[in-house]
């Protein structure tokens, strides 16, 4: 970790001026004590589930604040108070218009009143699981277009090490004909967002930043000290975007070796979930992880990747990355196989022709994304298989375009009563959200095929038909 004094910063300043660049010094201490001051706009681009929450914190801590999407249907949204993000109030939003210290565009020529523009746009896998850069550089050519002399650029999103001086540097002088550092600053500062938890706010979850000039490093340390109570400074932007793919390769590792265990466990009768939680009594040296039906979301399976892409650069193979993606890419497969057992052993019916009913859609409990979530993946195999499938989520109503499964567009989810339920051979969990209604399901169901241990507590009494899977 890098630990910056007021005597680095001077001697860099010292040498800047010896060579010469007066207009440098001016721009440092000027976009500073900007920051430092609130005096400050800063720019948001990609008003998604972390550029939304990071322009509201924000402005709560007093900075001015412009949010850009090319997405002119958010714009209208926010213009007029609304959100669209489930677990993001509406009154969090109304209440930026009311303080009138947020703006909203889809025009990127309000770039130039921004002293720091923030990148929070998305970075997923192309087809062949490479990193598909095209968000991050359609929007760096976007704001480049309109910036000037003496502005920051902090990029957001997940990528590999180097992405910010590698590509984002030489695309910005391309576009715009500024000179890193001479008359722009860059810096890297992952987020770590974790929707629908309540444990955590803004202000309470530590941020990491890196920037490759100590310059640019005081400016960003100034600026995420208005938002959160800890900022931890490393000493470039590449060691920056290395530490965001580290936590999330050590979730998807760890994933899928509990996914591993869980299938070996069941064989031998042996529950998983039971033994996860005993192992936690222990007070150091294990941490819960837990099974399910794959991996889901904008993070978790696709960043890993961004790393395994960028070793083979150096002719290396990340072997646990690329073996904890196949381990928990295989989940869906297992969780198809033993409600095709199940089936068959419990309700006499082969595959073919089965109503199956799918309950929750999002990717995890408590929230509305279903990015890359594994029931889609289900559905799409179970319809192959000739099964029919309905989906219940309170929180998705009906299925907004994916990236991964535009077939799905438009279907909408059923109600839940004891009439809907009943019509089913199986109910399949793949999503455990805390406001439904368990103990309906548990009374209702023909079979129950639970692959989050949620129906652990709910008991079908006699006719017990409740699997973990
Ligand atoms: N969702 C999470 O929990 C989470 C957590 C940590 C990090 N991240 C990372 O943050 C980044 C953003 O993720 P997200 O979940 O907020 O994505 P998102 O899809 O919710 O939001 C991205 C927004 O960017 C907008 N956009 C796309 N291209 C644009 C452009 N050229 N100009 C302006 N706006 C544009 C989209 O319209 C969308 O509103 C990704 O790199 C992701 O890996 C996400």
């Amino acid at each position: 970790m890098l630990v910056l004094n007021d005597a680095d910063i001077s001697n860099y300043s010292d040498r800047v001026l010896l060579a010469g660049n007066r207009i440098l010094t001016t721009f440092i201490n000027t976009l500073h004590e900007r920051i430092v001051s609130s005096k400050c706009i800063v720019g948001v681009v990609g008003l998604g589930y972390v550029g939304l929450p990071l322009a509201i914190a924000l402005s709560n801590a007093g900075l001015s604040v412009v949010g850009f999407d090319i997405d002119a249907s958010k714009i209208e949204n926010l213009r007029v108070g609304k959100s669209y993000i489930k677990h993001i109030a509406s009154s969090d939003v109304a209440n930026l218009i009311q303080k009138n210290n947020a703006e909203f565009y889809s025009d990127f020529s309000v770039v130039e009143k921004c002293d720091v523009v923030i990148l929070c746009v998305p970075t997923p896998l192309n087809k062949h699981m490479a990193p598909d850069l095209s968000y991050v550089t359609d929007t760096t050519r976007y704001v480049a277009e309109h910036m000037r002399h003496g502005q920051m650029v902090i990029l957001e999103s997940t990528t590999y090490p180097g992405t910010t001086s590698e590509v984002l540097a030489p695309l910005i002088n391309e576009v715009s004909g500024l000179r890193l550092d001479e008359d722009f600053f860059l810096a890297y500062s992952p987020e770590r967002e974790d929707p629908g938890n309540l444990n955590f706010v803004t202000r309470t979850v530590p941020k990491v930043v890196g920037a490759d000039n100590p310059e640019a490093l005081k400016a960003t340390i100034a600026l995420y000290n208005h938002i959160v109570d800890q900022v931890v400074p490393v000493s470039s932007a590449a060691t920056a975007e290395a530490v965001k793919l580290t936590e999330n390769i050590f979730r998807s590792v760890n994933i899928a070796l509990v996914n591993e265990l869980k299938t070996i466990y069941a064989p031998m009768g042996i529950d998983v979930w039971e033994v996860i939680e005993a192992a936690s009594s222990k007070p150091f040296g294990f941490m819960p992880f837990y099974p399910g039906p794959g991996l889901g979301g904008h993070c978790i399976p696709i960043d890993p990747f961004y790393l395994s892409w960028k070793a083979k650069e150096f002719g290396l193979t990340a072997k646990f990355i690329e073996l904890a993606g196949e381990v928990n890419r295989r989940m869906t497969d297992y969780v198809i196989a033993n409600l095709v057992d199940l089936l068959s052993e419990h309700a006499g019916k082969a595959i073919k022709g089965a109503n199956i009913l799918v309950l929750g859609l999002a990717y995890k409990k408590n929230v509305g994304d279903l990015r890359e979530s594994p029931a889609l993946v289900i559905i799409n195999q179970l319809e192959k298989k000739g099964e029919r499938t309905a989906y219940y989520d309170q929180n998705i109503p009906i299925i907004t375009p994916t990236r991964e499964h535009p077939e799905f567009t438009g279907r909408q989810s059923v109600d839940l009563t004891a009439e809907e339920v009943r019509k089913y051979d199986a109910v399949l969990v793949v999503t455990d959200h805390d406001d439904t209604d368990w103990q309906l399901i548990a009374d209702n169901a023909k079979l129950v095929v639970d692959t989050r241990n949620v129906m652990k507590n709910y008991g079908q009494g006699e006719r017990d038909l409740i699997f973990k899977s």
